[in-house]
């Protein structure tokens, strides 16, 4: 077990007033009064472009923490297993799903992790306690077997650095490992290993929420900002097409928020890609279990991304340099009943198995619509994390199910493509009321839809996903296009149900399932649907 774990450092920063409790956390533009429409309207202009929708954004995070690997992707010996020990029924609901980037191997393990330990024989491989989770760690999977996977399930890696315990040189040693083709120390071990070919990551995370007490290795922003600046430079020397992601601040929950990562940016902005950005929702704290206060919270996540793109900014001006830094938000999901992290020792411990319900699964969807209007900075984001921990998926030993969030995170991976548009929308509002310990009064008005949509001019497919966070009204929204608008209604569906905290389970895996949305009328340039009162929608139309 970690020193402090995540959730008592929040609990005590909150108690002690030093979350940032004035600061209101959802958008500024909520507290403007906005006109009251009638009824809800969408504006679509395929000229209104925020970006050239990122194939990672929707990405997702498998750790070695409880039974997300062991277990949960690998289990050797089960009758579900391929011959690498690959469950083959969560390959291919990954597959299915087409994750286009995975985060490995952690999260707050790799600050501990030593990835020698994981390569080889397996034989040879020793045991260790992961003082991260305190879980015994066999190492029958490690970067290898990562590869492998990723290679089967058709996604890509985003690999975790050790700028914990490890020091900066193991970080190039595993870029060589992973990289150069052969003829040194490094890549000629993985050669000796049976892996011929290198890897080729591109994609790579130094080090992992460094600012928290929790952490192995935590140390001062300075202190973390010199040592990523010196891993960036060795891995670069072994290869320079790397994307370096430095970590930011683990959450606004933090008494360092902001200042962590102008302290760390101002030591590493020059070697580095982009900064990461973490974040869990809860309906307790944050919203004194108000559902209409927590299906308004992807604004809070708005406003995170707006404030540490600023710091980003701030820092460019200062350095005078024209290179502009990218987002990674690479953990974000649903995160507050199974927070206990103590492994006890144990292999593959049920560590963090998160049971999500309906109205997770409508804040996820609103998630995502903010991660789609930050498309233009964000460039990768991982749900964290994708089986058994926090996930989307869960394993027993017979079975995979789908949780709550699959679906609006499916929809998303399935439908976005091309331009990431920018919709004007009316809508009616509500009153959140200012609760819980990052509140500090009212809190202005909320919309209750929101909206996002997606243009691919090549298959001319726009996707429209919808959030209504009323809880007892369905409301008509009329979407209008002021150019190429779409002619036909290819698919509509809903995310909704009468119990908010109705939840998927092994006896019961299709209790919160989408279905067919009452048919959107398409006249003209003028496309009519009516949300459901606490819903999600998907509509996908084409030219
Ligand atoms: O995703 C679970 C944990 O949450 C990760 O290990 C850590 O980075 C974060 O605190």
């Amino acid at each position: 077990m970690s020193p402090v774990n995540r959730r008592d450092f929040i609990s005590r920063a909150s108690a002690l007033g030093l979350a940032p409790l004035a600061q209101g956390w959802l958008s500024a533009a909520q507290t403007e009064e906005p006109a009251e429409p009638a009824t809800p309207r969408a504006f679509i202009d395929p000229q209104f472009r925020v970006s050239r929708l990122d194939g990672n954004l929707f990405g997702s995070f498998l750790e070695h923490l409880g039974r997300a690997i062991y277990d949960g992707i690998y289990e050797p010996g089960s009758p579900l297993a391929d011959a690498d020990g690959f469950r083959t029924d969560v390959l291919a609901q990954i597959r299915e799903l087409g994750v286009p980037i995975v985060r490995y191997p952690g999260g707050n393990f790799v600050s501990g992790y030593n990835w020698l330990d994981g390569v080889g024989p397996k034989n040879d491989r020793p045991t260790v306690l992961d003082r991260a989770w305190d879980t015994i760690e066999s190492n029958q999977f490690g970067t290898d077997e990562f590869m492998e996977w990723c290679r089967k399930a058709n996604t890509k890696p985003l690999l975790g650095l050790n700028l914990g315990s490890g020091a900066a040189k193991q970080a190039g040693d595993l870029v060589e490992y992973c990289n150069l083709a052969k003829g040194t120390k490094w890549s000629d071990l993985r050669r000796k290993y049976g892996h011929e070919q290198p890897y080729g990551v591109k994609h790579w995370c130094l080090g992992n929420e460094m600012d928290g007490p929790w952490q192995i290795g935590h140390c001062t922003a300075k202190e973390y900002g010199l040592k990523a600046a010196d891993a960036a430079r060795q891995m670069r020397a072994v290869d320079p097409s790397l994307f370096l992601v430095a970590c930011g601040s683990s959450g606004p929950f933090m008494p360092t928020y902001l200042q962590w990562d102008r302290e760390m940016l101002e030591q590493c902005y020059d070697v580095v890609d982009a900064v990461s950005l973490h974040r869990y929702f809860n309906n307790t704290s944050e919203t004194g279990g108000d559902s209409r206060h927590y299906l308004a919270l992807n604004l809070s996540m708005d406003r995170q991304i707006e404030e540490v793109a600023a710091v980003c900014d701030m820092v460019r001006g200062r350095l005078h340099t024209p290179k502009r830094l990218h987002l990674s938000f690479d953990e974000w999901n649903v995160w507050y009943r199974a927070t206990d992290g103590d492994g006890h020792k144990q292999v593959a411990p049920h560590l963090l198995e998160e049971v999500y319900n309906l109205e997770d699964a409508l804040l996820v969807g609103g998630l995502i619509i903010t991660l789609l209007r930050h498309s233009d900075r964000v460039r990768i984001a991982c749900l964290a994390q994708l089986v058994n921990v926090i996930a989307p998926l869960m394993t027993n030993e017979q079975t995979v199910i789908r949780q709550t969030i699959y679906y609006p995170y499916a929809w998303a991976l399935h439908n976005c493509r091309g331009d990431v548009l920018r919709p004007v929308v009316e809508s009616p509002t509500y009153e959140v009321p200012g609760v819980g310990p990052f509140r500090s009064g009212g809190l202005g008005r909320v919309p209750y839809l929101d909206l996002a949509v997606t243009h691919d001019g090549e298959s001319g497919k726009t996707c429209l996903l919808v959030l209504n966070r009323d809880l007892d009204n369905s409301h008509e929204l009329e979407v209008i296009w002021r150019a190429e608008a779409p002619t036909r209604v290819l698919t509509s569906q809903v995310l909704t149900g009468t119990d908010l905290k109705a939840s998927n389970t092994f006896a019961e895996p299709n209790r919160v399932v989408p279905r067919a949305l009452d048919a959107p009328e398409l006249r003209g340039t003028r496309l009519t649907l009516q949300a459901p009162a606490k819903s999600f929608s998907l509509v996908v139309l084409e030219a």
